[in-house]
């Protein structure tokens, strides 16, 4: 399997806080990766390094074995890595398709900046091009109802739905999501896992997935790595790092108390030694 994604030994650090410290892994071509940990651990941290927002205090990134670390978020979707965000971040006023367009606006080769003359012939049959893939995506995520919404007005989950839409729009090869069913009911996040698969599988898209559902990360990754306090803890089989002691200690305290074994709870000072 050809690699898609490699950090090494990324460490970010903000003033006095250590966001991440000394993080790698990769990510193999086709992969479905999820990213888990407590809140604070550095999971929004790592993909923004992925994806340029924010830049590594140390260490490298490299994706399809080429060094991206000194490239501009802009150069990197370019070069296939899509994104969505943990907090939406939609037109709100816009509708669902010029919503997606604007996922596009990467792919677009004739904009008022390149020559006017190519506009009468090149132009429309680009324009014409961009549709068929935003009407591809509106079929494969079933937003043919909300197509002309304005974002805005949308539910929750669908607004979440059109945020994946265009994320997709610009046809990555890796894709990373950001809590994509953070907030949604039982019913939306099974939709949502389900068209993650799809991408996955139909699509071919590597996915790096950031998700607190332990039920979802075991049913659609194919490995997991988790972090705590900004550093890597257990990465690899979805069952076996969700069985890792260091693990259910890392999740000691938050929500999924199901995972912790009475045996593995220990006082809080040795804990912390
Ligand atoms: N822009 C920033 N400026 C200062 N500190 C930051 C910034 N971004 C993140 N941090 C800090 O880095 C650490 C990791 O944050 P991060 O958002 O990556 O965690 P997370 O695992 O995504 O948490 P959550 O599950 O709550 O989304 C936290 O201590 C956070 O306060
Ligand atoms: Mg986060």
């Amino acid at each position: 399997m050809a690699t898609s994604l490699e950090v090494r030994g990324v460490s970010l650090r903000f003033g006095g806080v250590r966001a991440l410290t000394d993080v790698s892994f990769a990510i193999g071509e086709g992969e479905l990766f999820s990213i888990i940990g407590p809140n604070g651990a550095g999971k929004t941290s790592i993909v923004n390094c992925i994806s340029g927002r924010y830049k590594p205090t140390e260490g490298q990134l490299f994706y399809q074995d080429r060094d991206i670390t000194g490239l501009t978020p802009n150069a990197r979707a370019s070069l296939g890595i899509g994104r969505t965000f943990q907090n939406l971040a939609l037109f709100h006023h816009m509708s669902v398709l010029d919503n997606i367009m604007v996922g596009r606006h990467h792919l677009l080769k004739n904009n008022f900046l390149t020559g006017s003359l190519y506009w009468l012939t090149g132009a429309r049959k680009e324009e014409l091009e961009h549709r068929r893939k935003v009407e591809e995506i509106i079929d494969f995520l079933d937003l043919q109802s909300v197509r002309k919404a304005t974002a805005g007005t949308l539910s929750y989950g669908l607004r979440k739905r059109v945020e994946l839409a265009r994320a997709m729009a610009l046809e990555p090869r890796l894709i990373l999501l950001d809590e994509p069913m953070a907030g949604m009911n039982f019913e939306e996040k099974e939709d949502m896992a389900r068209y993650i698969v799809d991408l996955n599988e139909e699509f071919g898209m590597t996915v790096v997935m950031i998700e607190h559902d332990m039920g979802v990360v075991m049913d659609i990754s194919h490995r997991v790595m988790v972090l705590d306090f900004g550093k890597k803890i257990a990465e690899g089989d979805p069952a076996a790092v969700l069985a890792d002691p260091h693990v259910k200690r890392a999740y000691l305290g938050e929500e999924d108390e199901v995972l912790v074994d009475p045996d593995d709870a220990r006082p809080a000072q040795e804990s912390a030694a």
